[in-house]
């Protein structure tokens, strides 16, 4: 718990979208950093061992994603690109609870309590 409020603390000074969870991002704006950042994202998959089908995803940073940004209904492997970060929640608007900093290279099989309950991701690098 104590590390989750950390956690919370440091992304809220850090991240002033997160300060207001409930105002939607300008998603059709990116931010010159945003632009110049595509070349990173996650791989991710359906399947376990980044089998199944996957995508390659490289959403706008710094950005609640809902999961369904994935491409996919579902998943079991997730593989940030080097340098990316990202955060899962329970909760839509990246609410609820929050999963611990997934690096990568990420998880060839994803936690059972996060393949089930991830409503929304973030990513930053
Ligand atoms: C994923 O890889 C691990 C390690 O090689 C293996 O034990 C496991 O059976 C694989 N899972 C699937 C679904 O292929």
């Amino acid at each position: 718990m104590q590390f989750s409020t950390i956690l919370i603390t440091l992304a809220v000074a850090f991240s002033p979208a997160l300060a207001a969870p409930t105002a939607e991002p300008a998603a059709g704006e990116p931010t010159v950093a945003a632009l110049e950042k595509r070349a990173v994202g996650v791989f991710v998959c359906t399947g376990q061992n980044f089998s199944g089908q996957c995508n390659h995803i490289s959403p706008p940073f710094n950005v609640c994603q809902p999961f369904s940004a994935t491409g996919l209904t579902g998943y079991q492997s997730w593989g940030p690109d080097q340098g990316t970060t990202c955060l899962w929640y329970t909760g839509g608007s990246c609410t609820g609870t929050q999963s611990g900093a997934v690096n990568f290279p990420g998880y060839t099989d994803v936690p059972d309590f996060w393949k089930f309950n991830t409503a929304s991701f973030k990513c930053w690098t």
